[in-house]
């Protein structure tokens, strides 16, 4: 302990914690910050490590393509590649009324779709937002309170659902279950794990299918559950029915993911199931699990491996971590509590809102790097309001530089996936459209534009051939579609038990 605690430093205490201390006379009047010399030798350093060269990238997309591979080869590999008995493309002239729920990352969406045909349709929705409790309770109560949802939904729009239960009407419905279920048939998913923060128990390891069909049944709800989707799958066919040179459908928002069109003689693990070899099957690859467990490829850093190991599912979605929305916030707000720690940032200033995990929201990134004024007003109104700190411009360039280094490394990152995807099905040359869905890509600024330079650092000049897009709602719209096909493929006769 040195003798005078005057001025600011660091002690280590016998325990082995560090202890940050300022010390003023009320002569001085400001609080001490960091120099514009010291913030600016702290970006050298965050520049280097979460920079991606274009080499790393491509060594990236050659494990990830790799990965891809070994999914479609045999069951339960880390990046699964789930088969959703999806069937070929829709024709766009499905029609018709469907329902669709929509369980994501942060809400309940109950929707009524009417397709009209020719790739036109009609939705009237209703939106439930989760509480943090119904996403640890029992996974039976959640189901409850979706089939609770449906049914309110049914007699406000619809009439009365217990008239219908009398006459035997039941309306066809797609359930959008956003998380990683084996599937073997269309209307059956065994969760394989909860991500996105979820870890409502009895739910993992049974069919979520049946368990939302105990619930229907339960409370008389008059609905057929015609298939069991998730976003990507969603998004890839409902991009398709209105622009059909769509490849390949991607979400980056809460989660992440990608999901495209394989032919069953090139999925292994599908052969004797009696399906044509050049039949088309939708492929919902849960790409956010690619190097879980091992970590042999992502560059992940020190404030990486905290999000992980502090998470409720460490190992697990490793490239999601680096990526989604429910983690860049929390990427910034770590290393800022680096600094804390180091006696950089906010000495003198009472730091414990932003010491709390997760109070860092994505959107601030978003807002912090689309600041427009020269002060960097919109950042000191998101320290002062949200977390009481007051922060000098140097620190606010800071703070923007850092979020666009992860903002940055999440796109590139996203590209490395794609491109994966582009090397499986040889789509580099003739190209080809990508249905983009997701918070981060429709609202973080520049994040398309990263995505597509991240492209041309890998492929070069072809690159160009990739054109992401915003894509249609998978989750309400996709999913109808996806049931007035798989309606119509069982009335048809084929593979009526898938
Ligand atoms: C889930 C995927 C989903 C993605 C985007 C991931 O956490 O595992 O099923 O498609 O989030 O919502």
């Amino acid at each position: 302990m040195p003798a005078s605690r005057r001025g600011s430093g660091t002690i280590t205490l016998p325990t082995g914690v560090t202890l940050n201390y300022h010390t003023r006379t009320n002569e001085e009047e400001d609080l001490p910050h960091a120099t514009k010399k010291t913030m600016a030798d702290h970006l050298r350093k965050f520049e280097s490590l979460f920079t991606l060269t274009p080499q790393r990238m491509r060594m990236i997309v050659d494990a990830f393509t790799e990965s891809l591979e070994i999914g479609l080869e045999s069951s339960g590999q880390v990046v699964p590649m789930i088969p959703t008995f999806v069937f070929g493309w829709p024709s766009g002239h499905e029609s018709g009324e469907y329902l669709a729920l929509d369980l994501g990352g942060t809400n309940l969406r109950v929707c009524l779709v009417t397709l009209h045909g020719g790739g036109k349709f009609e939705i009237t929705q209703s939106k439930y937002r989760l509480t943090e409790e119904q996403k640890h309770d029992d996974g039976q109560k959640l189901f409850d309170f979706c089939a609770d949802c449906v049914k309110t939904f049914i007699n406000s729009n619809l009439g009365d659902s217990e008239e219908m239960i009398k006459s035997g009407v039941k309306l066809p419905l797609g359930f959008t279950f956003s998380y990683p279920c084996s599937q073997e048939r269309i209307d059956h998913g065994v969760l394989i794990r909860w991500t996105k923060g979820f870890s409502a128990p009895n739910t993992e390891g049974c069919d979520v299918a049946a368990m939302f069909r105990e619930a229907l049944e339960a409370q008389n709800v008059p609905v057929d559950l015609v298939a069991l989707t998730c976003d990507t799958t969603g998004t890839l066919i409902a991009s398709t029915y209105v622009n059909p040179k769509t490849k390949i459908a991607v979400i980056f928002g809460t989660g992440c993911n990608a999901a495209y069109m394989e032919t069953i003689k090139e999925i292994p693990k599908l052969k004797g199931c009696g399906f044509a070899d050049d039949t088309e099957i939708a492929i919902n690859c849960e790409w956010g699990a690619f190097d879980s467990f091992q970590h042999e490829h992502l560059p992940r850093t020190k404030y990486d491996i905290t999000v992980d190991e502090s998470s409720n599912k460490p190992g697990e979605q490793a490239f999601e971590k680096l990526i989604s929305g429910r983690y860049l916030g929390e990427i910034l707000r770590l290393v800022i509590c680096d600094l804390i720690d180091e006696g950089v940032l906010f000495l003198g200033q009472n730091t414990y809102k932003i010491e709390i995990p997760y109070s860092f929201d994505t959107a601030f990134l978003s807002l912090m790097e689309s600041d427009p004024t020269d002060e960097l007003l919109m950042i000191i109104g998101i320290f002062t309001h949200f977390f009481a700190l007051e922060t000098t411009l140097a620190e606010r360039q800071f703070f923007r530089a850092l979020a666009k280094l992860i903002g940055k490394r999440s796109a590139r990152l996203s590209a490395c996936g794609i491109a994966a995807i582009v090397n499986r099905k040889s789509l580099l040359e003739d190209g080809c459209s990508v249905g983009a869905d997701g918070s981060l890509y429709n609202k973080y600024p520049g994040f398309a534009d990263r995505v597509h330079e991240g492209l041309q650092d890998i492929f070069g000049d072809k690159g160009l051939n990739i054109v992401t897009h915003h894509a249609e709602d998978g989750s309400g719209i996709g999913s109808a579609i996806i049931a007035a096909m798989t309606k119509k493929r069982k009335e048809t006769g084929l593979y009526p038990n898938y």
